[in-house]
């Protein structure tokens, strides 16, 4: 996966380590603490630099992070290690595609809960196929996360267009988005809930991210601004499940429980 490859060693710096990431992050981890068993064994898909494996282990979670970069994997691993011996004890690692999932059958033990943070799902062709290899992977009762990028944000197109850059301010509405020659599909909430209930998943609960809030392309707005984005951050926070809020976000957070 050459184009993520090629953003690892860089992805901290331009994406978790923001304020916006931060913010947007911050939000997935409440919804996490929320849901998750304590102590349970967590699927990471498209783990990126290790953030959130971190993150979970440090509360006691077991977990395998797994992407398909092997770059990104290489980064996750070494968060692991920087983050002291008992952390790194609870993260494994694995150069895995989404749409492999089913590898991991039958070699694993069920896993309480699974995680897909910040659009690894919008770069697969077949959602309705990775929830059904995840359906086989999480135990019954357990939970699924799923953080996908909406396809209708408005703060994006009054970003771009303001700029100018009604290519970008568009990008989601082609018909066949691509980015750095990779295809992305951007999925409606609408769809996911159809293709978790095919597969065996109930959904019981949508947050929008980044509606009211500016979306991560924004964070010269958010650094110029932080007392704004403090207060939208916490308007967000209140009327996060509500429809306006989870159709125009940046990215939507679902919550599944496998029936
Ligand atoms: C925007 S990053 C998110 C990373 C991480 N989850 C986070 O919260 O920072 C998207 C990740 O999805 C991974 N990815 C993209 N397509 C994938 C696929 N088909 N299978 C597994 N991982 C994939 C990328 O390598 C990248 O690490």
């Amino acid at each position: 996966m050459a184009a993520f490859d090629a953003l690892a060693a860089d992805y901290d710096v331009t994406f978790s380590e923001t304020i916006l990431g931060g913010v947007l992050r911050a939000r997935v981890h409440e919804r996490l603490a929320h849901g998750l068993p304590v102590g349970g064994r967590v699927l990471e898909l498209n783990c990126g630099t290790g953030v959130d494996a971190v993150w979970l282990a440090r509360r006691g979670h077991s977990v395998l992070a797994t992407d398909v970069s092997p770059a990104m994997v290489a980064h996750a691993a070494l968060a692991a290690r920087r983050a002291g011996a008992a952390i790194e004890a609870r993260i494994d690692t694995a150069v895995l595609a989404l749409e492999d999932l089913s590898v991991l059958s039958g070699t694993e033990r069920p896993f309480d809960a699974a995680l897909s943070n910040f659009g690894g799902l919008n770069c697969v062709a077949d959602v309705t196929a990775v929830l059904a290899d995840l359906a086989a992977l999480v135990r019954p009762g357990g939970r699924a996360w799923l953080c996908i990028m909406g396809p209708l944000v408005p703060w994006e197109w009054v970003w771009f267009a303001g700029r100018g850059d009604w290519s970008s301010a568009r990008r989601r509405l082609r018909r066949n988005p691509r980015w750095r020659g990779l295809p992305l599909q951007y999925p409606t909430v609408r769809s996911v809930r159809r293709a978790a209930r095919a597969t065996g998943w109930a959904p019981v609960r949508v947050d929008g991210l980044a509606a009211l809030v500016p979306p991560p392309f924004a964070e010269s707005f958010a650094g110029r601004h932080p007392r704004l984005v403090a207060g939208l951050d916490r308007l967000e926070r209140r009327l996060a499940h509500t429809a306006p809020v989870v159709w125009t976000a940046d990215h939507y957070l679902i919550e599944l429980v496998h029936r």
